[in-house]
Parts: C-alpha cells; structure tokens; sequence
C-alpha cells in the first residue's frame, strides 16, 4: 500500500474509534483504571440530579475554574502528596485495616501500591473533570469498589470486603486539609489558594457522597 493510501486508511480507522478510547491507548495503561469504558454500568444517578447536588454544595463554575487551575500546581507534585496521603492512612489504625491482607493479617503492599496508581491519576481527574455521563460511571464504580460489590476486585486482594461508610466522606477533611500546603507551594496568591482549597473540599465532598450509593437502600439515595 502507497503511503498517502495508507495514512488514509489510517485516519479513517481513527475516525470511528470513539475519543476515549483513542485516549486511553495514546495514554500509559494504568492496571484497572477504567473511566470511559463501555464495560462500567451506567451510574444510577443523572447529569440533573448532579447539577441539584452542586447547587446544595454550593458548587459553581468559578470552583471548576479553581480546580483547573490547581492542576498544573499539583501535577509535579503527585508522588508527595500520596506520600502524605497514604502515611496518614497507614498511621491510622482505624483506616490501614481495610488494606490488611487477610491471610497474613498485615497491609498489603501490592494492593497498596495498585491502588495508589489510580488514586495519582484520581487527582489530575478532580482536578480537570468534565461531569460528564463517562465521568458519572466511573463515580458510581469507585463507589462499588469501596463496597462488597467491586472491593478487591480490580486487583485480585484478598482484603476486607468493603470499607466502612462512615469513614468514606469523613477522609475528605485529612485529604483536602493536607492538599492545601502543596496548593501553596508553586507561588499562587493567597487567596487563590483559599479558592483552589474550597472548590477541592467541595469536590471531594461530592465525589463521596455518589460514591456512598452502594451504602444506601434503594430509593433512598
Ligand atoms: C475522601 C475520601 C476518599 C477518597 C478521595 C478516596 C479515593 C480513592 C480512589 C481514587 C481510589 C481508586 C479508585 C479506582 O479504582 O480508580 C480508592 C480506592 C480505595 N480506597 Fe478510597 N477514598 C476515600 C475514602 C476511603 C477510605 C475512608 C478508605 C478506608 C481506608 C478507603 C480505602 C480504599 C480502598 C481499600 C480502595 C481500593 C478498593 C478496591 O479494592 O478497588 N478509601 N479510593
């Protein structure tokens, strides 16, 4: 095939593999990560019942402006922020239980570590996050896999079958907290890092409250 016919063929190849798709094979392969595939149930709740949860959370387009900007600050900065993320969950007896391998009764480490991959690319997604019927799905999934329905699966463990509720939207207030010095850290003005920590609260806030419909009985969400 002459070159001009194969780039041809090529482009219109293209053409029909949706965006994300197309994304996710130009992208590094994160094991398990699976936002935008048509293998994911579609989330219970709708892109209406999300704009009423923004509007109870006081959630506006200038918070998704400060979550943009707080991207390219806290891109360089994943692996530290982790860091201190899971130090807190490891020095937190209450909170290290629900990776401990069942077998040896310890943290798992290889759960840890798969999970801690997703959870870096889980920041760069709050950050730029587009709401949409994808971005839906894939909050419902975290939500299943903190529960018995999705938990361990993913990466094959051997651990607790789900964590608990009551920790899910309280771990909001360590992790924003904590975020806040590296929102700091790259010369941003003071109150744009007050405005970058408050569209973070806010978004993890409600990324916990849809991933808490495993937890509620049905009609109750
Ligand atoms: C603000 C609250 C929380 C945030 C932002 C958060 C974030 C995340 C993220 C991004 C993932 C990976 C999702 C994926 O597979 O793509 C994850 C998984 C997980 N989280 Fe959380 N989480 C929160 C609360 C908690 C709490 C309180 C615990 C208890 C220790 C916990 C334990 C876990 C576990 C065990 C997994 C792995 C689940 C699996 O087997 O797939 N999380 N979390």
């Amino acid at each position: 095939m002459k070159p001009q016919a194969l780039a041809a063929a090529l482009i219109a190849a293209l053409a029909v593999i949706p965006a994300s798709h197309a994304i996710a094979q130009s992208a590094p392969a994160i094991p398990g990560y699976t936002m935008g595939q048509k293998s994911l149930a579609k989330a219970p709740y709708t892109p209406a019942d999300l704009e009423s949860l923004k509007k109870t959370l006081l959630f506006t387009d200038e918070d998704i402006r400060y979550l943009r900007m707080s991207k390219a600050i806290l891109a360089d900065q994943t692996e530290a922020i982790l860091d201190v993320w899971y130090g807190f969950v490891a020095s937190t007896p209450e909170l290290v239980v629900y990776f401990k391998n069942n077998r040896t009764g310890a943290p798992d480490g290889a759960y840890l570590g798969a999970v801690r991959k997703r959870f870096a690319r889980w920041i760069t997604d709050t950050a730029d996050a587009n709401y949409d019927q994808a971005w839906l799905d894939y909050q419902y999934e975290i939500g299943l896999r903190h529960t018995t329905p999705g938990k361990n699966k993913t990466d094959r463990a051997d651990s607790v079958p789900l964590v608990n509720f009551r920790y899910l939207s309280a771990l909001t207030i360590p992790v924003t907290t904590t975020l806040k010095p590296f929102l700091a850290k790259k010369g941003a003005a003071a109150a744009d890092v007050e405005k970058m920590h408050a569209a973070w609260v806010k978004s993890v806030l409600m990324q916990t409250i849809l991933w808490s419909h495993p937890y509620v009985r049905d009609g109750q969400f």
